[in-house]
């Protein structure tokens, strides 16, 4: 079959000129904190209003062209990082580490599946999490919940809790502090594919997957050296890659300040990320999310679930992206192991009768979070969410078995991970045990694979997609 990518013409698209950045408004709008001062937030949005985007319009256009060529399966989409995000994070060793983590798996992907790789952090903005209840009671006192650093605090104190519209703009300092470190480092030559010793993290010389590791970077370093002798000269396009990066497009007043339109092009365009997504709770026809987010221009993550019925799926696909764009959609499914054999099959054969172009991707750690409890040692009797990198790779190797029997592509993957050396998923080449994870456990929210559990998954991932 001959797969030709089809770059989007994107000058012309009237389908949102009934739309407006605050038309949200006027629906359901869920998982949104209670702003006590409205002249407040009124002043902090106006801030962020008139301060420079993140990204651009062209970034994004170069993401949606790179969608479109993984929706016809040339290229394969990595995204990954933090649940969430805190400003404590705004380190340069934990940003440089996440950044490593991230080549190192893309590099083990491009090498394996033998196409490129685009890679999308979850980064620089993913400071906003949906939660289950509004509000959390401890001995007696009910406080709002913690949404993320974007909206308040953890503290449970009532201060901490608060709302604080300028956390907003904080939230924008820090993602942009972020990325302008991001954007030096890969531009500067960190991301040279010559030197793929930069990115090894301290403790990968001490990792039972070393070997296999070095064998890779060794052969890429010469088939670089062949390409090299043939040309005649050095390949300067691996001396730098593309980063893009992505967040929950949760909290819809901060997106919307951040909507701008620009010169010389239609349309509006989010430029607080390239890549937003709507989440899973929030991916509802007719309310407030899907109505922000079909009228922006950026390519759209949505989450799909054991909640999301095939009627459903379509109607989202028809509102989000009415005229079929080409790099518009990334489907990123997430019902665990347990249950993406009952409930994908029926999506995919959905959205392949109406014909509707996606780019399928796979989260296989927000179907598959546990919570044990502590049998011995000094923590014995705590709680903690954890996943089994078990679980977590047999629902990648299901996801990747369903599309190949229904003649469709599994094109790419979505992790929650961390370049450094935590303890928060069980199992694993050192097989973490639960009585292990109290050792080194960091997540406010979702547990995440450490460095040697996210090389390890991407090894495996790397054999599957080159067999
Ligand atoms: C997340 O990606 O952190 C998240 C909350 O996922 P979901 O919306 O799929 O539950
Ligand atoms: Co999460």
């Amino acid at each position: 079959m001959l797969l030709t990518a089809h770059v989007p013409n994107m000058a012309n698209h009237p389908h949102n000129a009934d739309w407006s950045p605050d038309a949200w408004k006027a629906c359901t709008a869920t998982q949104q904190p209670c702003y006590p001062d409205a002249s407040e937030l009124q002043s902090a949005l106006a801030e962020l209003a008139s301060l420079p985007p993140l990204v651009t319009s062209w970034e994004i256009e170069a993401l949606t062209s790179q969608i479109a060529e993984a929706q016809v399966g040339k290229r394969f989409l990595l995204q990954g990082g933090d649940c969430a995000e805190t400003f404590d994070d705004c380190r340069s060793t934990t940003i440089a580490s996440k950044l490593k983590i991230l080549l190192q798996m893309s590099l083990v992907l491009t090498h394996g599946g033998g196409m490129p790789v685009i890679r999308v952090g979850r980064f620089a903005g993913q400071y906003a999490k949906p939660r289950t209840d509004d509000n959390e009671t401890r001995d007696g006192v009910t406080l709002p919940t913690y949404r993320g650093d974007l909206v308040n605090k953890p503290a449970f104190t009532a201060d901490a809790r608060a709302a604080q519209p300028w956390r907003m703009v904080q939230a924008h300092a820090r993602s942009a502090i972020t990325l302008n470190f991001i954007r030096s480092l890969v531009d500067g030559g960190f991301a040279d594919l010559h030197h793929p010793e930069y990115w090894d993290l301290d403790f990968v010389q001490h990792s039972p997957l070393r070997d296999e590791y070095r064998r890779m970077t060794r052969e890429i370093g010469q088939s670089l050296r062949f390409m090299e002798t043939l040309a005649g000269a050095p390949v300067h396009e691996m001396r730098r890659v593309d980063f893009f990066t992505s967040h929950e497009g949760l909290l819809l007043p901060f997106e919307q300040a951040q909507t701008r339109q620009v010169p010389h092009k239609q349309g509006w365009w989010d430029l607080s990320t390239h890549l937003p997504w709507i989440g899973y709770r929030t991916a509802v026809p007719g309310e407030a999310h899907v109505e922000f987010f079909r009228g922006i221009r950026n390519p759209i993550g949505v989450k799909v679930g054991p909640g999301t019925t095939p009627d459903r799926l379509l109607a989202l696909l028809s509102m989000l992206n009415p005229d079929e764009q080409a790099g518009k959609i990334v489907l990123i499914h997430r019902f665990g192991a347990h249950a993406i054999a009952k409930s994908l099959p029926q999506l995919v054969d959905a959205v392949q009768a109406a014909k509707r172009r996606v780019l399928w991707t796979c989260d296989p750690m927000h179907g598959n979070t546990d919570l044990v409890r502590i049998a011995s040692g000094p923590h014995a009797g705590t709680q903690v969410k954890t996943r089994k990198f078990d679980h977590i790779l047999a629902e990648v190797e299901q996801a990747f078995e369903i599309h190949r029997m229904k003649g469709s592509v599994l094109g790419g993957v979505h992790f929650e991970l961390t370049g450094e050396e935590v303890t928060e998923c069980t199992g694993g080449a050192r097989g973490l045990s639960d009585e292990g994870l109290m050792a080194a456990y960091r997540s406010r929210v979702d547990p995440r694979l450490n460095y040697e559990q996210a090389l390890e998954m991407a090894l495996r991932i790397a054999r599957r997609l080159g067999g």
